[in-house]
């Protein structure tokens, strides 16, 4: 059997706010396996950056909590680590990448203190061994004369290269599971694809799990072994990426699907195909959470949350109208009585 890296399981974290209860992330359970990359999809608001948060308990603000689920990192409950614990799992075991990498990067100092100053946290290493090994990061990860960036200051650098230098100070401490939020989502056409390259050699040369998360389906058929729809708060489907793509079967992934651009169109509005727009996480109630955007949606769809259940081998739905003897056909009536 393959060695289960993360596991989750149940997952809820909600923001406690004035004005209400924020259910961002509600009840998500999901595996990965040591060296696979899964992606992450989904509309703004879904609830992907604060699952992706909540694994590592890093939420940004305090009205935030985590109120049920287990997170187990190579079988360890990481609710149970420690303050110092928990700051050598990230960065050692578990390395970030947002979607602005002056989120991780310092304006005010060199590439070369903050690479090695980050570095140095996790390792007991001298600094000239250190600024070596950070230099070839530099040139792993494409950096041309990474001699000359590493002695720069990050505003001296393009966003893109400044993504890079984010990316090799996630690998330099060999994580076990890097998560990419959103990584090339603020650049440009060509460096995005430059980046993807990137991440998945890095894959493969050092056996790295990769959850990234995207709202562009383009970027998960690149890279992605397995799938995740995630829709207000939830996991509404999941499968192996080949399988998702010829056999999709929530209405959600099916809106998600249409509303991609292929590579060589020019880029559509997001979702154009799904009227609507996700709900106000603060309300949602009993029910399935898409049924107000859902052609095809009957009465039990505002009765009863709908169950994930296996409609063929390793692919899952959260559809009160797929199962393994039920099949409700994109685009057809649903005649399904309910
Ligand atoms: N700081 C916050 N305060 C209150 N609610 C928040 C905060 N951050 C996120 N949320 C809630 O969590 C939901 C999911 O946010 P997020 O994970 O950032 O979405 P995504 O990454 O899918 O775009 C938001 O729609 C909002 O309801
Ligand atoms: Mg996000």
């Amino acid at each position: 059997m393959e060695e289960k890296l993360l596991e989750i399981n149940g997952l809820r974290t909600y923001f406690f706010t004035k004005s209400g209860v924020a259910k961002a992330v509600d009840g998500v359970s999901f595996d990965m396996t040591q060296g696979e990359t899964l992606g992450v999809v989904g509309e703004s608001g879904c609830g992907k950056s604060v699952m992706s948060a909540s694994i590592i308990r890093l939420l940004a603000s305090k009205s935030g909590k985590i109120v049920d689920g287990t997170v187990t990192f190579n079988g360890t409950d990481v609710s149970k680590l420690s303050r110092e614990e928990l700051r050598k799992l990230r960065g050692s075991d578990v390395a970030m990448i947002f979607q602005d990498p002056m989120t991780t990067l310092d304006p005010v100092f060199k590439v070369s203190d903050q690479m090695i100053e980050m570095l140095q946290a996790h390792r007991n290493i001298d600094r000239k061994t250190a600024a070596k090994e950070c230099i070839q990061a530099l040139a792993d990860v494409g950096i041309p004369d990474p001699h000359k960036r590493f002695d720069s200051y990050p505003f001296e650098l393009s966003g893109g290269m400044c993504q890079r230098v984010a990316i090799a100070m996630a690998i330099l401490a060999r994580p076990k599971l890097i998560i990419a939020d959103e990584p090339t989502t603020a650049l440009d056409v060509t460096m995005q694809a430059q980046i993807l390259k990137l991440l998945k050699e890095l894959q493969e040369k050092y056996g790295t799990s990769i959850l990234i998360i995207t709202h562009n389906l383009g970027v998960v058929w690149q890279i992605c072994d397995n799938v995740m729809v995630m829709y207000a708060g939830k996991v509404v489907e999941k499968a192996n990426v080949r399988e998702l793509y010829s056999n999709p079967k929530h209405p959600y992934t099916w809106g998600l699907m249409d509303s991609m651009p292929s590579l060589n169109d020019t880029p559509k509005e997001p979702l154009s195909t799904i009227d609507g727009i996700p709900p106000d996480l603060r309300l949602v109630g009993k029910g399935c959470n898409f049924r107000a955007r859902c052609r095809y949606a009957k009465q039990c769809c505002e009765d009863t949350e709908p169950e994930m259940v296996e409609v063929c081998d390793g692919h899952f739905v959260a559809c009160h109208f797929q199962s393994r003897t039920t099949n409700l056909v994109k685009g057809e009536e649903n005649r399904n009585d309910g």
